[in-house]
């Protein structure tokens, strides 16, 4: 006895249909829709199968794609029952049915059906008609064709849709999917249908998806909120529509938002870490205008002090507190920093052999493991910086192993190609990466998400700043590259820089720019130019107790009219960066015109950078960072005097 499953979404034609075939014999299940008919399927394998074409969840055409595809399904005979046969076209080589069948008055329908049928039991199935068969017992309806017309508009706008959308059915089966939704969850269409929609979700989303459908019944259509949820490896947003009069059925519009939300979160964070290096830039310079009044004042003490004065430790002991206050504000520096101090041409396999080896000597329990590329491609950087930057890094990992452990370090040469994944976009081009790699404690999430910002340390007061990887991660920055770390709790952690490569040798910023001539040291004047009182009255100081006369400026205009005045007399000029009214830059260019073989000392706060580096381009005799000792400001001018 053969096994038949009709699937109609009309009562009365179920009836008819099991009525006529039991008569003939064949054992008869019904299905009202093409999900429910699927359903069926799972565990029942007819023999024949009749389908209608306009049904509610999963229409005829899709159920007979879906049915074909199926393995175990592709030979059953296959028959559509179609209500529409006069007004649409119907092929059923294209559809991969056995035949079409047109529905027309029950005593001619059932002619053809028994045709149908005797002609399976014959074997004689492939000479089945292509076109549908009993077209000549109906006429064409004018209004099913304009329905049948505004359908395929709707189905074409849908199509066109750049948001997903799905239709769900109140148990999460999905029973509609436009071509966006199925292009965002890259699953068939016949695969992804009568599944379920909750399914696409991992085990712990998928309990907050099932959570917002139920919800989701409760709240007006207008108001569901977005709810953004991890897909795979996408990130979708999803907004529920329900669908009250039809069932508890709901519209899902599901939009893939992982590149804008990678954007967004991208532009977060430059603007964040951009917002805090201009402060902690801010922070460092006004900081060595007050650690050079200190200095200065020190270092003028000291000189009238014997050393086996009192004070003279006391005033040493000073000297030291600003060198530790320098020290921090270098690292600010280093944080907040736009532009580098000193490219060069560099193995970047010998900075890291130096660094690590300096390291090695002082944390001896840490074994330090190298494996550097014999042929690494090279790089443009600045040595004292990406030295900071190493030793700050490995400090870090011999803190997270006191008891000893050991240190990884690789490089490798690399391109941007094999950097996706990461949070960033890299720059097209070669890169030189470097891998640190420790066996320590590791971080939790957390922590690793803030660990670049300045200030923030987990070790407690007076024991970290914070300020080690910020100024790694400023000075990677400056250098065009990139600086990541991957860790878990318990398993460590390795950091990659990425410093672009290059193959071209360069022009060295240098800021030793010697004149050829010698020049006579005495009665030498220095023009001093600075806007802050006490760093023009220290400094003063500091320039006549090694022996030069001395004039003062407040800032680049009064220095301009002054060395118009006295060009004659006035032999070097100590110039601020950052002034009011005129600035040291466009000052160091007015001076030129007035003399082309002028001697200018820049002296900052803030570190060199891109601005001070361009002065020193056009001519600018060197640059002095602030706080500085008598004694560096003495070399530094002999330096330019050539004395
Ligand atoms: N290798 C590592 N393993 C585990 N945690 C680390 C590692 N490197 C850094 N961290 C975490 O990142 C935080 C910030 O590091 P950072 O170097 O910026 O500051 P710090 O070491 O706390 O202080 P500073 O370097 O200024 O003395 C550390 O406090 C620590 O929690
Ligand atoms: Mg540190």
């Amino acid at each position: 006895m053969k096994n038949i499953l009709v699937v109609d979404n009309h009562p009365i034609m179920l009836k008819y249909m099991t009525g006529l075939l039991e008569k003939k014999g064949y054992r008869v299940i019904t299905a009202e829709d093409g999900l429910s008919a699927l359903e069926i399927l799972e565990d029942y394998l007819p023999d024949i199968i009749f389908v209608d074409l306009v049904m509610p969840n999963i229409d005829g055409r899709k159920l007979c794609r879906i049915i074909r595809g199926l393995p175990k399904l592709k030979d059953v005979y296959l028959i559509i029952l179609s209500a529409i046969a006069a007004e649409d076209d119907l092929d059923c080589i294209e559809l991969g049915v056995d035949a079409c069948i047109a529905k027309a008055p029950f005593n001619k329908m059932e002619k053809h059906i028994l045709t149908a049928l005797n002609r399976l039991g014959s074997g004689s199935s492939s000479h089945m008609p292509r076109e549908t068969i009993g077209l000549e017992d109906i006429h064409a309806r004018t209004i099913t064709q304009e329905l049948l017309a505004d359908k395929k508009h709707f189905e074409v706008i849908l199509a066109s849709m750049s948001e997903g959308i799905l239709e769900i059915t109140h148990e999460a089966k999905v029973v509609y999917a436009n071509p966006a939704a199925l292009s965002t969850i890259g699953i068939p269409e016949v695969e992804f249908l009568a599944s379920n929609f909750t399914d696409l979700f991992a085990e712990k989303d998928r309990k907050r998806v099932e959570h917002m459908l139920v919800n989701m019944r409760n709240i007006s259509q207008t108001n569901t909120p977005d709810s953004l949820v991890p897909m795979k490896n996408k990130r979708v947003e999803l907004k529920f529509l329900p669908l009250e009069r039809e069932g508890h059925r709901s519209i899902v519009m599901l939009n893939d938002v992982t590149e804008q939300k990678r954007n967004e979160a991208q532009l977060q964070q430059a603007q964040k870490m951009e917002a805090i290096g201009t402060l902690a830039a801010g922070i460092a310079h006004d900081f060595n205008n007050l650690l050079m009044g200190i200095q200065g004042y020190a270092s003028l003490m000291l000189l009238q002090t014997h050393s086996t004065h009192p004070h003279y430790k006391m005033l040493r002991g000073i000297e030291k507190q600003v060198q530790s206050g320098s020290k921090l504000t270098k690292q600010l520096l280093g944080y907040g920093r736009k532009g580098k101090y000193e490219l060069k041409l560099n193995d970047f396999n010998e900075l890291v052999e130096e660094t690590s080896d300096t390291f090695g000597r002082t944390k001896k329990e840490i074994t330090i493991h190298r494996k550097l590329s014999p042929d690494l491609l090279k790089v443009k950087v600045d040595h004292s910086q990406l030295k900071q930057v190493l030793l700050n890094i490995y400090v870090n990992a011999a803190d997270t192993m006191p008891d000893g452990g050991d240190l990884f370090l690789k490089t490798t040469s690399t391109s941007h190609k094999e950097m996706d994944g990461k949070l960033y976009d890299p720059t097209p081009g070669d890169y030189v990466l470097l891998e640190i790699t420790d066996t320590g404690t590791g971080m939790d999430e957390k922590t690793r998400e803030r660990i670049f910002e300045p200030f923030f340390t987990t070790k407690g007061m007076g024991r970290g700043t914070g300020l080690g990887l910020a100024s790694a991660y400023g000075i990677v920055k400056g250098h065009n590259g990139y600086i990541d770390v991957k860790s878990e709790k318990g398993r460590g952690t390795t950091f990659r820089i990425y410093l672009p490569a290059t193959e071209t040798d360069i022009k060295e910023v240098g800021i030793d720019k010697r004149k050829e001539e010698k020049v006579a040291t005495d009665n030498k004047t220095i023009l001093l130019v600075d806007d802050e009182d006490t760093i023009r009255e220290v400094g003063q100081d500091m320039l006549e107790t090694i022996g030069y006369q001395v004039m003062t400026a407040a800032d680049g205009k009064e220095a301009v009219e002054i060395y118009k005045e006295n060009h004659g007399n006035i032999d070097i000029i100590l110039m601020d960066m950052v002034m009011p009214n005129m600035g040291g830059g466009k000052a160091y260019d007015h001076l030129k015109e007035i003399d082309p073989g002028i001697n200018v000392i820049l002296s900052s706060g803030y570190s060199i950078d891109g601005e001070a580096s361009e002065i020193l381009d056009r001519g600018c005799n060197g640059f002095i960072q602030k706080p500085f000792t008598i004694n560096d400001l003495t070399k530094k001018i002999e330096e330019v005097l050539n004395i």
